[in-house]
């Protein structure tokens, strides 16, 4: 690296895969006029250029596998022409720069005076203070030197011989603004000639004749002052384009009454005002009505007073009165004290987001609804297959209830067929023998032995009525008939402590049946209900009309009249209810009951053509009810209905 180490200027380089930020470091950057730097590396360079420009700095990158380069170089951060170093780089072994000094360091001075005396004596005074000075001797001069040499602060006499010095001040101003112009008045200037000259666009007036030193101090606090200037127009520069680059976002300030006081690119392209159309106007305008009303934009200018940094999501409101979903974020602006002095507010346009967002949830709860709607249909189809197995289960039972009650109804009656023909037999021997025997004793022996002979009879009697194989005497019956003539034997059956109910359908089918049969079988379902209510209760004797539109399990589809006898008593759990019809099934104690009651019951009405209902619910009571197929075509005489009080 020959220019650095020539100059005393050093670099180096750290970072060999990512942009590298130079700085410059220099411990006197004013004795360097003319540094020209050439910075070669295989890496961009960022920022360089921009930031040396102001300094006189240029810098060329161009890749090649560079020597390896070590040393410092720096970039002044801003503050002097050679401000202090930053930051240092390492070499890498890849990376290397040249550095070809361009800079001018010394600020460059044109000293204007027709007197070469007098400009002689400011030339020395300038170059003591370090700084480069060129010389002209009128106006036209000057102003060709400017355009040439661009100094940084004209040093201009008043009355250059050609041109007067107010013009040449204002056509400097007027061609070169940036360019520091310090008019030097005789001693006999008034104070109204000063004022015209700084009018005229002078940033300074010294009388003549001016102390060396004075001149030097003056000249660098201009310079100091030019430079202040250059960097605040710079940052202000850099923040507008900042803001103005942000086209998509809606940057804006307001003041602390939520008037506009600023409104940039962004802001016109997302709420469609124009700058001069809001500025000066309350805030609250790009608000919703709604929003306006629950006091938003104050909430959201006292929280960010408060120190806070608001973000928002919610509709704003357009010029054109279209709303748009923004996301948002305010601020205060603060002054130097740190006094709140207004308010920032960034807004960005984010319904397009929004949109495809709402788009998706809607999306997403369609989903979870079909979802849903699909599970219900699912839980009613499952809930359909439980309910029809356990159908289907109950079905099977009734099937196989019924094929026990068959195989049992036929074992029992061809038993009870034989048995019969032997008690005939047995008991036609007794009573022959009767005849013949005179003796008393013997005489008693063969009646007890008829009398036993007779109760085996009954017993097969009811045996065969189970097996459905007695001789039934069918006939044209009112169940209410029978029940009003049987309600003697019934009250007398049940005894005082059960209180009789009767409802008793008026227009009953009548049945075609054998009478002695119903009336047995209303007897024992009374006297049942009757044992099922020991502590006494209400036992309900009622008939009715009842169609059977579906085939149950032992009754065919059809016009029934019912007979129904119900209890309050203490019910059957299921183990009974199961063995209910069974011949000899009783719960009762011994000698008690035969368990042949509902079995006569439910032999007799299945063989009559009818059906039996069992409902009973253990510790409220049971209601049985048979069915007897409706007998058409025949009138029967009907009793008179029964009064339930007794
Ligand atoms: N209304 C009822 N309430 C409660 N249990 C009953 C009722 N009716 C019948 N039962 C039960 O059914 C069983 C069988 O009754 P079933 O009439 O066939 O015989 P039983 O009454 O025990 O004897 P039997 O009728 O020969 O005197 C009874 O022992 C009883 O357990
Ligand atoms: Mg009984």
């Amino acid at each position: 690296m020959a220019a650095g180490a020539s100059t005393g200027w050093r670099v180096s380089v750290e970072d060999a895969t990512r942009p590298i930020h130079l700085l410059l470091s220099c411990p006197n950057p004013i004795r360097h006029s003319a540094l020209s730097l050439t910075v070669m590396t295989k890496l961009p360079v960022t920022c360089c250029d921009r930031c040396l420009a102001p300094l006189g700095l240029r810098l060329s990158v161009r890749p090649r596998p560079a020597p390896r380069a070590c040393g410092w170089f720096g970039h002044a951060a801003g503050r002097g022409a050679a401000g202090s170093a930053i930051a240092r780089y390492r070499a890498d072994g890849d990376a290397g720069m040249n550095i070809v000094p361009t800079m001018r360091t010394r600020p460059l001075i044109l000293n204007v005076d027709d007197d070469a005396a007098n400009r002689s004596v400011k030339s020395r005074s300038l170059l003591m203070g370090d700084m480069e000075v060129i010389e002209g001797e009128d106006g036209t001069s000057a102003l060709a030197l400017i355009a040439e040499r661009q100094p940084v602060l004209v040093l201009l006499g008043v009355n250059p011989p050609d041109v007067g010095g107010l013009e040449v001040c204002r056509r400097i101003k007027a061609e070169w603004p940036d360019i520091v112009v310090i008019q030097i008045a005789a001693t006999s200037t008034s104070a109204a000639e000063k004022i015209v000259g700084l009018e005229s666009g002078a940033d300074c007036y010294l009388t003549a004749p001016v102390d060396p030193l004075e001149l030097i101090a003056v000249t660098r606090a201009m310079l100091r002052l030019r430079q202040a200037e250059g960097l605040a127009r710079e940052a202000s520069e850099r923040y507008r384009m900042i803001v103005e680059s942000a086209v998509d976002c809606a940057i804006f300030t307001c003041g602390l009454d939520g008037s506009v006081t600023s409104w940039n690119t962004g802001a016109q392209a997302v709420l469609g005002y124009r700058a001069e159309e809001i500025v000066g106007e309350p805030s609250a305008r790009i608000f919703m009505t709604e929003d306006i009303a629950a006091d938003v934009p104050d909430n959201e200018m006292r929280a960010a007073h408060q120190g806070l940094s608001v973000r928002s999501e919610r509709w704003h409101r357009r010029r054109d009165g279209t709303r748009f979903w923004s996301s948002g974020r305010m601020v205060a602006l603060r002054d130097r004290r740190g006094t709140v002095a207004g308010y920032l507010k960034i807004l960005c346009d984010r319904t397009v987001e929004k949109d495809a967002r709402d788009a998706l949830e809607a999306l997403k709860q369609e989903l979870e609804h079909r979802v849903a709607e699909r599970t219900r249909d699912l839980a009613a189809a499952n809930e359909h297959l439980r309910a029809e197995i356990v159908e289907r289960e109950k079905a099977g039972e009734q099937i196989r209830q019924r094929q026990k009650m068959e195989a049992l109804g036929q074992l029992t009656g061809g038993i009870a067929h034989d048995f019969n023909n032997l008690l005939t037999a047995i008991l036609g021997g007794l009573e022959v023998t009767r005849r013949r025997i005179e003796d008393p004793r013997g005489l008693r022996l063969i009646d007890s032995s008829i009398s036993a002979a007779q109760r085996g009879a009954k017993l097969i009697a009811q045996l065969l009525a189970f097996a459905r194989k007695q001789n039934l005497r069918v006939e044209y019956l009112s169940l209410n008939t029978l029940v009003y003539e049987m309600r003697e034997l019934i009250e007398q059956s049940v005894g005082a402590a059960v209180r009789l109910e009767y409802n008793l359908a008026a227009d009953v089918w009548p049945v075609l049946a054998d009478a002695n049969q119903v009336r047995t079988a209303m007897l024992n379902l009374v006297v049942n209900a009757r044992d099922a209510m020991p502590d006494g209760g209400v036992l309900r004797i009622a008939t009715e009309n009842t169609c059977v539109a579906v085939p149950e399990a032992d009754l065919a589809a059809g016009e029934y009249a019912a007979l129904s006898v119900r209890d309050d008593g203490i019910g059957m759990p299921p183990e009974v209810l199961e063995r209910l019809f069974e011949p000899f099934f009783t719960t009762k104690d011994v000698g008690k009951g035969t368990g042949l009651g509902l079995a006569h019951v439910y032999g007799f009405v299945r063989q009559s053509g009818g059906g039996v209902r069992v409902h009973s619910v253990v510790g409220e009571g049971t209601t049985i009810t048979i069915l007897l197929p409706r007998a058409s075509g025949t009138d029967v005489e009907t009793a008179a209905p029964i009064d339930n009080p007794r």
